[in-house]
């Protein structure tokens, strides 16, 4: 029996899913969230026009190009053909807000082109990070060792170049954070002489950046690799380039197969770059098969259930963990999914026990006894990937699944409703205009 709708808010987007359907039919993917917006960011480093294609209409690049336009750069985005042109002025400012920070922690990637380029930035630390402790530790040792002076003031990242600019370093990550790495490889590409950075990210967004930047006429060596070698430069030169696909985006329409049994054709999607993703759905009982323009995955009838740590990559992404949790709490058997990156990331779990699956947290680790389905409720995303996978956990629910927090899933995704429509899915988004007289405590 479907629950009594949940007395809402007048005003409250909510994301309306109807469990039960097969999904059958091709999903986009567009390029990627987490490689266009450090491409947008990278622009900074030249002057003149970079321009970018496969670029998602999603809240983020909207976001980065405020970002970018208050630094004095134009900034146009048209959606119809997906390309951004970033046009960069001789002058360019050197202060990020927090007002922008705070709404996207992906603004920190300007710290690296700005500190080259101009010899200082001013970027607002993002809520919750400490120097020193987490977050942004290796950001701050990295450029340190390039010579630059950095400390924080009224809650801003001040960083200061020497006076001939940053000079090359040898840099040894302590642990391959991604936007460590993309902040570094960028700052070494206007820097004076040889940087070394060991232990760095290898994630397929990296290598875009690399290509991006060696288009633009850098010098880097050990692309895919854990150790980039940048012989500095002394200009950059704006280009063309498109990016990488969108391999979260993709993961996400494989697990909606695997999650409802169904076939989706991931149209874009590529599958050298989700190899431990599909080895997991295959070993759930999905088949994944590459096409000449993308992957086929065929869910199974009842996914059995595997054993998952999220690892930096090629290890399984932790952007894909809460649909690996979601398939798990559909599986024949008991699995462990055990979360490397985020520990927040588990709050997703507890939403995912308000549609009844059957799980304990355990610090960095959830047991997940499966169940045959799960049941519609009213849930909340905290995070992008949670909310979408709340979505997909929702079509395999009895009755109906209200998804709140909506504002989280724009972030990265371009029209997820859209896209499982286009699946065959009953998914729907609405915004609860009429005050609900039930909600009379609650507004009083
Ligand atoms: N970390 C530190 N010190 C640092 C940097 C990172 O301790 O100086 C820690 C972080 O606190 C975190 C872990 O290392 O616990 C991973 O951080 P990383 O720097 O690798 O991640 P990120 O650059 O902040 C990007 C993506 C995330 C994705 C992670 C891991 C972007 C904009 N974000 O974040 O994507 O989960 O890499 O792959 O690229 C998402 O798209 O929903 C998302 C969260």
């Amino acid at each position: 029996m479907t629950p009594a709708a949940a007395p809402t808010l007048p005003g409250v987007e909510r994301i309306i899913v109807t469990g039960g359907t097969v999904l059958d039919g091709t999903a986009d993917v567009p390029g990627a969230k987490n490689s266009v917006l450090k491409l947008m960011a990278a622009s900074l480093l030249a002057e003149g026009r970079t321009v970018l294609e496969g670029v998602p209409t999603i809240v983020d690049v909207r976001i980065m190009a405020e970002l970018l336009r208050r630094l004095g750069a134009e900034v146009e985005h048209d959606a119809a053909s997906r390309t951004c042109v970033v046009d960069v002025p001789a002058e360019v400012g050197h202060r990020a807000d927090y007002e922008l920070v705070r709404a996207m922690r992906a603004s920190i990637s300007v710290l690296g082109p700005l500190t080259a380029r101009l010899g200082r930035a001013d970027v607002a630390v993002p809520g919750g990070d400490a120097i020193g402790s987490r977050g942004l530790d290796l950001h701050v040792e990295g450029l340190r060792a390039m010579g630059a002076e950095v400390h924080v003031d009224h809650g801003y990242l001040v960083t200061q170049a020497p006076p001939g600019g940053l000079h090359g370093a040898d840099v040894h990550l302590a642990f391959p954070s991604v936007g460590a790495t993309e902040n570094l490889l960028m700052a070494a590409t206007l820097a004076d002489g040889r940087t070394t950075l060991q232990g760095v990210a290898r994630e397929p967004e990296i290598d875009d950046l690399v290509d991006l930047l060696v288009a633009m006429g850098a010098q880097v060596g050990g692309r895919g690799t854990s150790r980039l070698v940048v012989d500095g430069v002394r200009r950059l030169g704006a280009v063309r380039h498109t990016v990488v696909p969108d391999r979260v985006v993709a993961g996400t329409w494989a697990y909606a197969a695997a999650v409802t049994g169904g076939r989706v054709h991931v149209r874009g999607g590529r599958l050298e770059h989700l190899g431990m993703v599909a080895d997991k759905l295959r070993a759930a009982g999905a088949e994944v098969d590459a096409v000449a323009d993308g992957f086929v995955v065929r869910g199974p009838r009842r996914p059995r259930a595997v054993d998952v740590a999220t690892l930096p990559y090629p290890g399984f992404p932790t952007d894909l963990q809460p649909f690996a949790l979601a398939l798990a709490a559909l599986a024949d058997g008991s699995g462990v999914l055990t979360e490397n990156l985020f520990e927040a990331r588990f709050r997703f779990a507890h939403e995912l026990e308000r549609l009844g699956a059957d799980l304990v947290v355990d610090g960095s680790h959830v047991l997940v006894r499966g169940r045959p389905s799960l049941s519609g409720a009213p849930v909340e995303a905290s995070d992008i990937r949670a909310g979408a996978a709340l979505v997909v956990a929702g079509l395999r629910a009895e009755g109906t699944t209200e998804v709140h927090g909506v504002a989280h899933v724009d972030r990265g995704y371009e029209d997820v409703v859209a896209s499982l429509r286009g699946l065959g899915a009953d998914v729907r988004r609405d915004v609860a205009a009429v005050p609900d007289e039930r909600l009379g405590g609650v507004l009083g």
